[in-house]
């Protein structure tokens, strides 16, 4: 999209570069993650408001250990270092950094020395304040022009700043909650110190967006995969928007939906008035997950399937140019920290090779936003809450939660287990809290008593986590009588299930689904 003010943040590997950037952009300034090593020009080439550099886990002494050429500092822009990136500021400009093989982590007491631009608001001096730490080396000698502007009990410059220049460090992390004047600290940078304005939000976001696709998609015709997640029906909505009937939906049923999902979804884009194909195809899915128990094979069966059905399906609309997907941030960002390890451990199915074998050309109107930021954009466009607040859900759907054999029986038996555990979740309120909750069908049968009568019957699982990206994620700590509820009604309801387990695992060592 065209250009808005931009804060860059070079990263170093920090596990928290991401969070750096959410919080600029909840200040509503745009900001843009990027590999330490990018070209000096090219960050120049961005136009950037104000640079910051990330922590890392590295030490400047380390052999290879990334930096960035001194020019950064002599962009003529505001250049914020936080924690290895103030050490790596210190290093280049001719300070010492002392090597430590001791970590300090975790909450300090910061006492600010002066009130200056970044601390602006947060003194009368002198103030303590409390703030989050993560850090072996520190800052032993100043480089010359710089004076320390606050320091804790164990870290003389816990920040300092150039006493010409709009050359900044601190310590600690201001990205984190736990440090109390962080977003304090980052107004500061991007407002007082940058001098950007506020002008970021989704309402000018849909209106750029909309004029861009519009003017590049012209006359020609579009083509997008709706699964009724979040991510495809924002970006449905969106182009949508710029270019009316212009643009195909096609919604494949693929008979591993939810409980009254492709009518619910169905309902909603009529309503819209999205031009949407749908296209029933359970019975194919089904009858080549025949047999199949492998969790790998069933994914790969499903997406290639999938791939299929597309293609057959726009072949029937006519001449067509563009692919939309709904592509997000994280996704695209081209750090040295976010390479997951999921992609690896499961072959995930979006529309991945879609792309290549259609030899579309890709629309990716959500590739600039993170997830929260996308559910604004609907919001933005009208979509229900209901929608918008959905969790994830997994291409393979639930084949990938019925584990074993996939048969129409046991999908029917999760389907309606699953729509208890989201009713019970919705109606005590914690489906808004948590990022994943549903339920899995394991390939077992237990004994149990019902009545006078002994049972042998199926066993689910109810699966609920807390997590922000998916890339680790913890069990929700639920009250137990709504575990309780659930367990009851899905016991009681449900035909064939006599006994309810609550998933205790956290990912790492499990992953969120079963399969
Ligand atoms: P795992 O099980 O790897 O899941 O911890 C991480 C997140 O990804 C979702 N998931 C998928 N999403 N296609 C998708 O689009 C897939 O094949 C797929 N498999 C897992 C999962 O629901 C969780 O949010």
């Amino acid at each position: 999209m065209s250009s808005p003010e931009k804060i860059v943040i070079l990263d170093f590997g920090s596990q928290t570069t991401q969070l750096i950037a959410r919080r600029v952009r909840e200040l509503h300034v745009y900001s843009e993650i990027h590999p330490f090593n990018v070209p000096v020009e090219e960050i120049k080439a961005m136009s950037p408001k104000g640079i910051i550099l990330s922590g890392g886990p590295s030490s400047v002494y380390d052999e290879g250990a990334p930096r960035v050429g001194p020019a950064v500092f002599e962009l003529g822009v505001p250049v914020l270092g936080i924690c290895y990136g103030m050490q790596l500021t210190t290093h280049l400009m001719g300070g010492r950094v002392e090597r430590s093989d001791h970590r300090e982590y975790g909450h300090a007491r910061l006492s600010i020395l002066e009130d200056d631009h970044i601390f602006h608001g947060l003194a009368p001096v002198p103030a303590t304040h409390q703030v989050w730490m993560s850090h072996g080396d520190r800052i032993e000698e100043l480089p010359p022009g710089f004076k320390a502007t606050a320091e804790s009990p164990t870290c003389p410059v816990a920040a300092m700043r150039h006493e010409e220049r709009p050359i900044y460090g601190v310590q600690f992390h201001p990205e984190v909650v736990h440090t109390e004047i962080g977003n304090d600290i980052l107004s500061n940078f991007v407002f007082r110190i940058c001098g950007c304005t506020s002008s970021w939000d989704m309402h000018s976001f849909v209106e750029t967006v909309t004029r861009e696709i519009k003017e590049r998609v012209g006359r020609d015709r579009v083509i997008c995969a709706l699964s009724g997640g979040v991510d495809s029906t924002v970006t449905a909505l969106l182009i949508n928007r710029a270019i009316g009937k212009q643009l195909t939906c096609i919604f494949v049923n693929n008979g591993l939906l939810r409980k009254n999902e492709a009518e619910t979804v169905l309902s909603f884009l009529k309503e819209l008035d999205l031009n949407v194909h749908y296209v029933d195809a359970s019975e194919r899915f089904l009858s080549k997950l025949k047999g199949v128990e492998d969790p790998e094979k069933k994914r790969k069966i499903i997406g290639n399937e999938f791939i299929q059905i597309f293609e057959e399906e726009a072949g029937k609309i006519g001449e067509v140019k563009y692919l939309a997907q709904g592509t997000l941030y994280p996704d695209v960002i081209e750090s040295v920290s976010f390479k997951g390890p999921s992609a690896t451990i499961k072959s995930h199915h979006n529309v991945g090779g879609l792309p290549e074998v259609m030899k579309l050309e890709l629309i990716e109107p959500l590739r600039e936003l993170f997830k929260d930021e996308v559910r604004e954009v609907g919001e933005e466009l009208g979509m229900p809450e209901d929608l918008i607040w959905r969790h994830p859900f997994p291409g393979p759907g639930l084949a990938i939660r019925v584990l074993g054999e996939v048969t129409p029986e046991r999908l029917a038996i999760l389907r309606e287990a699953d729509a208890i555990v989201l009713e019970e979740m919705k109606a005590s309120g914690w489906y808004r809290k948590v990022w994943q909750s549903f339920a899995v069908l394991l390939p077992i049968r237990t004994v149990g008593v019902m009545g006078d009568e002994r049972t042998y019957d199926h066993v689910v699982a109810f699966r609920c986590v807390d997590s922000v990206d998916a890339m680790t994620a913890d069990w929700t700590n639920l009250p137990y009588d709504l575990l309780g509820r659930i367990s009851n009604r899905i016991i009681n309801e449900v035909r064939g299930v006599n006994r309810v387990c609550y998933d205790i695992s956290s990912k790492p060592p499990a992953t969120i689904e079963w399969e």
